[in-house]
């Protein structure tokens, strides 16, 4: 009981210094999505959780008509944060869209898996 307590402690005293180094990446405009993903581990991770209503390729159709395929949505947000998107996403949905339990890691991959379809010469400076 008293470990546990100490490694909370511990693990709250180590939080301050990482977020603020991320922090302080993202107003320099260096940092992109935070945690830099698998696009490969995203792509299987999307095939399972998401391809029931999403076209999770880069050209295809979605099975469900009103969920916008992956290759329109990586092209959406090629200029915004899609983890940011991606974890309100995960606790309250998006209109239509019920809410899909992601962890910080899966964001991550799935958000670097949309990255890998859409292409454009992108400008950090222009991301929000
Ligand atoms: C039950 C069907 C369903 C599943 C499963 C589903 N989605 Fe969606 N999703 C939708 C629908 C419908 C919309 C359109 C919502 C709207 O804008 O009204 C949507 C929209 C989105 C958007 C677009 C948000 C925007 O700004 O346009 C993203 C991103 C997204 N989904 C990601 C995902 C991811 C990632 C998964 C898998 C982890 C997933 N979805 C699983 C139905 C689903």
């Amino acid at each position: 009981m008293r470990k546990l307590l100490i490694s909370a402690l511990a693990m709250v005293a180590l939080m301050p210094p990482a977020m603020s180094s991320a922090q302080a990446a993202r107003s320099a405009g260096v940092a992109d999505d935070a945690i830099p993903g698998s696009p490969a581990r995203g792509a299987a991770f999307a095939a399972k959780q998401c391809a029931s209503c999403h076209a999770i390729t880069a050209d295809g159709v979605s099975p469900r008509s009103d969920a916008p395929p992956f290759g329109e949505v990586a092209r959406k947000y090629a200029d915004y944060r899609l983890d940011w998107e991606l974890e309100a996403i995960a606790s309250v949905g998006h209109y239509a869209m019920p809410p899909k339990a992601m962890t910080a890691i899966q964001i991550a991959d799935v958000t670097a898996y949309l990255r890998s379809l859409y292409d454009k010469p992108r400008d950090d400076r222009h991301r929000r």
